[in-house]
C-alpha cells in the first residue's frame, strides 16, 4: 500500500480539539465541515450519520479530527470504549475492490464502508486480527473542486511543533504484528530490536526499570513504531491494561528538547514517561486530557 495519507482522531468536541491542538501542537488552520451521510453499511446494517469534521496538514499527512453528532458509527463506538483518542490511518488505493478481496484473504473484513458509484469509496477495515490497528482504505474517481469547509483563523499557537514523524503502536505480540502488517498492509518489513533495557526512566515522576521490544518500519517520510512491553512497567503497560492495544502516540523530532519540555510545563503539560540520556532524549507528554492524543518528543544529538 502507499504511504500513510491520514491519521484518523476521534473527539468529543471538534472546536475544543481544534482550539487545543492548535495551541499545543500548532496544528492548524482547520477546515471544518459538518455534514451528513447517508446509506453507509456498519457492521452489515445501514446506517446514516452526522459527522463534524476538521482537517488540517502535518507535513506528509492529514490530521482529521471526528465528532459524530448523530447516528452509530465506529467513531461514537470507539469513543464509548476507549474514550478520544487516534483512530485509523488512511491509505489511498487505485483499485479497491481489489484491495478489499486481498485483505479478505486474511481475515481483513470492511466494517463501515461506502461506495458512491464514479466518486468515491471507503472502508475502515476490521482490527480484530491486526493487533489493534483500523486502517482505512479509501479512493476515490474525481475530485470534488470546492468542497465545503470553513477556514478557521490561525489560532494562537504558543507552541509549535514539527510535522509529524513517527506514529507509534503498543501491540502485545510485536512479531505477530510486524508480520502481519508486512504480509497484509505491506508495511515494512520491520527491523525488530528483540530487547531494549528501559532503565531509570521516569514514569509519573518515579524513576522505573523496564524492558520492552521495538520495531521500526518507514511508511513514506513517516516512521511507523511498534512496541511490546516484555518486563517491569511502563506507559505502555498502562494502555495495554487499559484495554487498549494498537495506535499509541505521535512523536515528533525536536531540536532543542530541554526548551520544549520547558514550554508545555508552561502551558500544564507534564511528562509523563521520560528520561534525558545525554545524546538522545524522550518524552511522552500528557497532552491526552483534550483529544487523546499522547505526543512524544523526540531528541537525538547531532555529530
Ligand atoms: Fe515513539
Amino acid at each position: 500500500m502507499p504511504p500513510v495519507e491520514q491519521i484518523g482522531i476521534v473527539v468529543r468536541d471538534v472546536d475544543q480539539a481544534v482550539e487545543f491542538f492548535t495551541s499545543t501542537i500548532g496544528w492548524g488552520p482547520f477546515k471544518i465541515r459538518e455534514g451528513e451521510q447517508k446509506g453507509f453499511t456498519y457492521d452489515g446494517r445501514t446506517g446514516d450519520c452526522r459527522l463534524k469534521m476538521a482537517f488540517a496538514r502535518s507535513g506528509s499527512v492529514e490530521i482529521e479530527l471526528i465528532q459524530v453528532l448523530e447516528g452509530e458509527t465506529p467513531h461514537s463506538d470507539f469513543l464509548r470504549l476507549h474514550g478520544e483518542g487516534m483512530q485509523h490511518l488512511r491509505f489511498r488505493v487505485n483499485d479497491f475492490d481489489g484491495m478489499i478481496a486481498a485483505l479478505g484473504k486474511a481475515g481483513v473484513d470492511p466494517l463501515w464502508h461506502q461506495k458512491i458509484p464514479g466518486i468515491a469509496a471507503f472502508a475502515y477495515m476490521k482490527n480484530d486480527k491486526t493487533s489493534g490497528l483500523m486502517v482505512e482504505l479509501f479512493e476515490r474517481k474525481e475530485s470534488k473542486e470546492g468542497r465545503a469547509g470553513t477556514r478557521t483563523p490561525a489560532g494562537q499557537s504558543s507552541t509549535t511543533l514539527p510535522p509529524v514523524h513517527q506514529i507509534g503502536l503498543v501491540v502485545r505480540d510485536l512479531e505477530k504484528a510486524a508480520a502481519f502488517y508486512h504480509s497484509t498492509f505491506g508495511i515494512g518489513p520491520f527491523s525488530i530490536v528483540p530487547k531494549m533495557r528501559f532503565d531509570g526512566i521516569i514514569l509519573r515522576g518515579q524513576p522505573t526499570d523496564s524492558k520492552v521490544k521495538l520495531g521500526f518500519a518507514d511508511s513514506g517520510p513517516l516512521q511507523i513504531e511498534l512496541i511490546q512491553p516484555l518486563e517491569g512497567e511502563n506507559i505502555y503497560t498502562e494502555f495495554l491494561r487499559s484495554g487498549n492495544e494498537g495506535l499509541h502516540h505521535l512523536g515528533f523530532e525536536v531540536d532543542n528538547f530541554e526548551g520544549m519540555l520547558a514550554k508545555f510545563e508552561r502551558q500544564g503539560i507534564e511528562p509523563l514517561f521520560w528520561k534525558n540520556f545525554g545524546s538522545m532524549a524522550f518524552a511522552y507528554l500528557d497532552t491526552g486530557k483534550i483529544g487523546g492524543v499522547i505526543v512524544e518528543l523526540l531528541w537525538h544529538q547531532r555529530s
